[in-house]
């Protein structure tokens, strides 16, 4: 099949490459220069796992071209698939303007009968005002469809190449038809496709999201009263998640969520609550709830440190929003360093794929490293902001060498607490009381 993909982020390079590699010919169409330039020569903007490998053979093959020419997209191509940003507006609101714009675009370079199919994370009627656009502008026929996209970063590309299901938001029998031709090479265990109106299609994917940030703010909060009241958080994420009903995923207790789609996707759904007199007071309280516990993770770390901030250097181990990722858009880790700079404490930071973004997010305000342990020396305490899986055994012995003090700050409880304790450190966790080393620290550390 002849596929566009219109935005070449996160969800359209990936979409983009897994297309590909089942064999459609892909046109990759951003207003990027710089981007499509550096894909041209085989560079990859974005850190993903697998995708790098995907995109370049792909490439070679001559199934994925790079272009930002949207005209030779929409001519040589029956599917256009839009995957701009829809990032927050001033108001709260989904900004929802690339998407009008592209589509203005499509619109006015139609000559021929297209699908155009929404990835973008779009507020719920955008298919009528983009489907209203393109006929105000053209005569051409043309069917619209929303099918929102659900991958994760990190496993993007294991997500697209097995879904947990696709949504194919038309009315249209035949569109149908050519979404599931198009997308039955990742269906091979099972069919996962669920067909419906636009309208539910756009609305599944906020549902969706603000579903899951409500288990981390719900575990969250419940992780608070676990400190109050010295139960283990962990003990009680457990319990909970080996109920059947409830499952295990989205309940791990630390700093909160954060990325380019949580945190705008919640916003955009309480604007649009708003806008229609539904007042979404559990999308609210999720995002309070968030706030709350980055802040009493830092109120953790300030508190510690009281009067002698300005004297106090923080290692801290990841800037990513989460694992597998180079993106530090609304990460937990800039909020809380962020917070950390304003109380004059200076921070030497390690991240494995993240230290570049993170540097332009922080104005170049944290110092990075190239590895965690270089981030420790003489540092007065570690703290662990992303949950990458190389921080998860680490030496604690050259740990605690290289600290002034061995004591660790845990945002994403990633140690067991009496092993860290054995180690002879001081353990802070999220949903724990403080451990306190069981071994005395030796004379280095009690100076
Ligand atoms: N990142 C995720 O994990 C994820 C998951 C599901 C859905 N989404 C949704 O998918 C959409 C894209 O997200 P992303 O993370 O890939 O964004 P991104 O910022 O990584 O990529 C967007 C791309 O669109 C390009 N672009 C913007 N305006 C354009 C225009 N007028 N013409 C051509 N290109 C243009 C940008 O240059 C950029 O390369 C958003 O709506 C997001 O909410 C994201």
């Amino acid at each position: 099949m002849k596929i566009c993909v219109v935005g070449v982020g996160y969800v359209g390079l990936v979409t983009a490459g897994c297309l590909a590699e089942a064999g459609s010919d892909v046109i990759c169409v951003d207003n990027d220069r710089k981007k499509i330039e550096g894909l041209k020569s085989g560079v990859i903007p974005i850190y993903e796992p697998g995708l790098t490998e995907i995109v370049k053979h792909n490439q070679k093959l001559g199934r994925l071209h790079f272009t930002t020419d949207l005209k030779h997209g929409v001519d040589n191509s029956l599917l256009i698939f839009l995957a701009v940003g829809t990032p927050t507006a001033k108001d709260g609101s989904c900004d929802i303007s690339a998407v009008l714009a592209v589509a203005h675009q499509i619109a006015e370079n139609l000559s021929d009968y297209r699908i155009i199919a929404t990835k973008s994370t779009v507020p719920v009627g955008t298919y009528k005002k983009v489907t209203d656009l393109i006929k105000s502008k053209t005569d051409t026929p043309f069917d619209y469809v929303s099918n929102p996209e659900f991958l994760k970063e990190g496993a993007a590309v294991e997500d697209f190449m097995s879904p947990d299901r696709i949504i194919i938001g038309t009315n249209s029998p035949d569109v149908r038809r050519t979404l599931k031709h198009l997308y039955n090479p990742f269906m091979r265990k099972s069919i996962r496709i669920l067909f419906m109106d636009p309208a539910s299609a756009e609305m599944a994917k906020y549902a969706a999201n603000v579903m899951l940030a409500t288990r981390i703010s719900f575990m969250n909060e419940i992780s608070a009263l676990c400190e109050k009241l010295d139960a283990d958080a962990e003990l009680v994420r457990r319990a909970i998640g080996s109920d059947s009903r409830i499952g295990s995923a989205f309940l791990f207790p630390g700093v909160g969520y954060g990325g380019s789609c949580f945190p705008k996707d919640i916003r955009a759904l309480i604007h649009t609550g708003s806008e229609l007199g539904v007042k979404m007071t559990i999308a609210e309280s999720v995002q309070l709830a968030n706030i709350n516990s980055q802040l009493r993770f830092i109120k953790r770390i300030t508190d510690y440190f009281e009067g002698r901030e300005s004297n106090t250097v923080l290692a801290v181990w990841g800037l990513a929003f989460k694992a597998r990722t180079d993106d530090v858009r609304e990460s937990p880790a800039i909020f809380c360093i962020k917070k950390l700079l304003e109380s004059k404490m200076k921070i030497n930071a390690y991240d494995p794929e993240a230290a570049s973004a993170a540097l332009a997010a922080l104005d170049g305000k944290i110092e990075t490293f190239k590895s965690g342990y270089d981030a420790l020396d003489s540092a007065d305490a570690l703290v662990i902001l992303t949950d990458w899986q190389e921080f998860r055994n680490p030496d604690f012995e050259l740990i605690a060498s290289k600290l002034k003090k061995p004591v660790i700050f845990d945002g994403r409880n990633l140690y067991d607490p009496d092993v860290v304790r054995n180690a002879g450190f001081e353990y802070h966790s999220v949903g724990r009381k403080p451990n306190l080393p069981t071994q005395p620290q030796n004379k280095k550390h009690e100076s």
